[in-house]
């Protein structure tokens, strides 16, 4: 039986983040369990002192429309380290942590495996704008993200518009490409580039030509972080097509802002599940969303497994364009 259970935010915060910590605190609350909130992830799973806040459900009022975390997000490298990692289990059992909810990525998955290796008990929910948590169609964040950078993406297109110009926008996603499928299926963009083995220099510089022989006038092409430099590629694309073109890169404006209710909705879900799973006595596990039902997997088979779940969109996006 467990009587009191922690919940931590790790990795990159996303939208979403604060409505799932509310979930998980009220449904502990509404269980008769304790709850603490760990502030600054697993850094302050290891520091220990105020970094460990009893919560109430008071604690966690007006928070649900709230972009951020308000626990708090931080990176700890040394985390993997024996020494580090049996520092945080120590705190958590000084504390009377029976259970551990972490809210985050990949890495924050890798981190809440190793404590479950060495006997903590830990459910993990996907919170990242980038969409790339396998075994789950949606991540918290994702679709908060997403509108953010499709409303970005109308402005430009109005400016560009008006000039006749060409824009190149970089997206946020690390290495996925969902962010950038969805927004450009979103916008009407021309053309997503999402990987190099599909889309090299030259064929980006090809249909960008193409568009320009086509009549296109002010085509918007959204590129995935990491694979190019896009003022470079930008310049690159107006020397070889003629046509005037901008670089924009929309940066980490894509990870702010208040979620979106399917956010909201999808957060308070899984934060409730969550628990209910702790409760049943299931860890090592991380909740995901797949045909709108909730499902538990196993860390093993999710961690460090690539996701990209609208590949499809690519190919809508070249039809309708
Ligand atoms: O994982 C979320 C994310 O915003 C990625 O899209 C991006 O690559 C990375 O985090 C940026 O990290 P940082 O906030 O450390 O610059």
């Amino acid at each position: 039986m467990i009587k009191r259970i922690a919940v931590l935010t790790s990795g990159g915060d996303a939208p979403g983040m604060n409505a799932a910590i509310r979930a998980v605190v009220r449904a502990a609350r509404s269980y008769d369990l304790e709850v603490y909130g760990i502030h600054e992830g697993y850094r302050g799973l290891v520091e220990g002192g105020d970094n460990y806040e009893a919560m109430t459900r008071k604690s966690v009022t007006n928070i649900i429309s709230r972009g951020g975390t308000i626990l708090g997000s931080a990176r700890l490298p040394e985390f993997p380290e024996p020494a580090v990692r049996d520092k945080g289990i120590q705190q958590l059992k000084d504390h009377g942590v029976d259970a551990l909810v972490v809210i985050g990525g990949d890495g924050t998955y890798t981190g809440a495996k190793r404590l479950y290796d060495h006997g903590v008990r830990v459910v993990g929910l996907p919170g990242t704008i980038d969409n790339d948590i396998a075994y789950t169609d949606y991540t918290i964040g994702f679709d908060t993200c997403v509108n953010t950078v499709v409303e970005a993406i109308d402005k430009l297109r109005d400016t560009c518009e008006s000039h006749h110009r060409c824009a190149v926008v970089e997206v946020m996603g690390r290495y996925c490409g969902d962010i950038a499928r969805a927004a450009g299926l979103a916008t009407g963009a021309e053309f997503v580039v999402t990987n190099t083995q599909n889309n090299d220099l030259q064929t980006i510089l090809d249909q960008t030509k193409k568009f320009k022989e086509q009549g296109k006038r002010h085509p918007i092409i959204i590129v995935t972080e990491h694979l190019f430099d896009v003022t470079e590629l930008a310049r690159q694309i107006e020397e070889y097509s003629g046509m005037e073109t901008r670089a924009t890169i929309l940066g980490h404006v894509q990870r702010g802002g208040t979620p979106s209710s399917y956010d909201r909705i999808l957060a308070s879900r899984l934060g409730l599940a969550a628990v209910e799973a702790l409760m049943e006595g299931q860890s090592g596990v991380c909740l995901g969303i797949q045909s709108n039902k909730i499902v538990a997997t196993p860390f093993e088979k999710v961690i460090g497994q690539s996701k990209n779940l609208f590949t499809e969109y690519e190919d809508i996006i070249k039809l309708l364009s």
